[in-house]
């Protein structure tokens, strides 16, 4: 079996945030995710990971996430653990450290780094008190001590593996992105949600130089480093990003849309002293109207429609739509979620 030379090619690095790598880069961990997705379906062997573990720290439950990086480490010759948070000491941030009764972050991810090849985390939500960046900074002190790389499998700011295998979805459909309307839309629904995913979708489509629209009630605004981090590559990249506060105008003359629940920050740490859950799900409730039918799609350029799954059926998007619309890419994105993350870990992991 040869192996190709993309294998080993980002080694040692971590993946946290797309943001993290330039376009050349990332087009290098899509073209390597194609080759691997078009082995997998002929049924060719791509172990190029012979006997490299992966341990994986779940936080949160997950359908996609989990099971396609069990899978693809396996497809790759390697092996995964999986680990909860009930069978690990509570790795714990430096602040938060009670003396004699906690492991710090450092030494969990110096312990892993001793017995295998990268650390995956998810961390989001409950797990991270819904303080937005608090997630993202158990990450960040992971990869701080770990001597191997570190893999976002999606925190409070950032889902990358999620925004991966979106791209190479719409690659996939239309290879010339430059140009194209890409709307990434609230979408309602009843529970709290992280920004990880529109986050992640508004970077990596303005690094693809496509016109992004960002639409959304007022109040449900993303971190103000990522929009100006999205405006910055719309001017790099030579595409657009602006900002819409009405579905419908937003999703006239689409070419991609991305309608997607998130919550109203001004509700949880730090911007509210507490976590007010129902005062977000009660502010959300006045955007039920933000569900995407098959009349609203109506005006579109055709869209495809995207949705990192699981969506919300009723509330997010109707029946119809998800079971029916021609131009649906999402289980095509749930796919890809292998193929990308085989990549990373093929590219970082020898
Ligand atoms: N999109 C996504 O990350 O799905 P899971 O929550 O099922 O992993």
């Amino acid at each position: 079996m040869a192996v190709p030379s993309y294998v080993g090619a980002l080694k040692g690095k971590d993946f946290l945030n797309t943001q993290d790598f330039s376009q050349k880069q990332v087009k290098q961990i899509l073209d390597a995710a194609d080759d691997l997705k078009k082995k997998f379906r002929a049924g060719k062997p791509t172990t190029y990971l012979p006997g490299r573990t992966l341990f994986m720290i779940f936080y949160n439950r997950s359908l996609r996430t989990r099971n396609s990086f069990e899978a693809g480490i396996y497809q790759l010759g390697g092996h995964a653990h999986f680990l909860s948070p009930q069978d690990l000491y509570t790795p714990t941030l430096p602040e938060d450290m009670v003396p004699y009764a906690t492991e710090a972050i450092s030494d969990v991810s110096r312990v892993l780094s001793r017995y295998g090849n990268a650390i995956a985390i998810r961390i989001y939500g409950d797990a991270a008190k819904w303080t937005i960046g608090r997630g993202h900074r158990v990450i960040e002190e992971f990869a701080r001590w770990g001597d191997v790389p570190v893999l976002n499998m999606e925190d409070d700011l950032y889902h990358p593996f999620q925004a991966l295998a979106d791209i190479q979805a719409a690659r996939e459909v239309q290879p010339k992105l430059q140009g194209k309307k890409f709307v990434v839309s609230y979408a309602y629904s009843g529970g709290l949600k992280p920004l990880a995913v529109p986050q992640s979708e508004v970077l990596i489509t303005t690094q693809f130089g496509m016109d992004v629209v960002l639409a959304h009630p007022k109040g449900f605004e993303l971190e103000d480093g990522v929009i100006k981090a999205a405006k910055e590559n719309a001017n790099r990249y030579g595409g657009s990003f602006k900002i819409s506060y009405d579905m419908k105008e937003a999703f006239e003359g689409a070419d991609f849309v991305y309608p997607k629940a998130w919550s109203p920050k001004q509700f949880v740490p730090p911007y509210s002293k507490t976590v007010d859950k129902d005062g977000a799900s009660a502010y959300q409730a006045k955007f039920k109207d933000w569900i995407t039918t098959d009349e609203l799609l109506d005006v579109t350029n055709k869209a495809y429609y995207m949705h990192c799954g699981p969506a919300d059926r009723g509330q997010e998007v109707t029946d119809e739509v998800l079971d029916s619309y021609k131009r649906s890419l999402y289980f095509e994105e749930a796919e890809n979620r292998l193929h990308a993350q085989k990549a990373i870990m093929a590219m970082v992991m020898p």
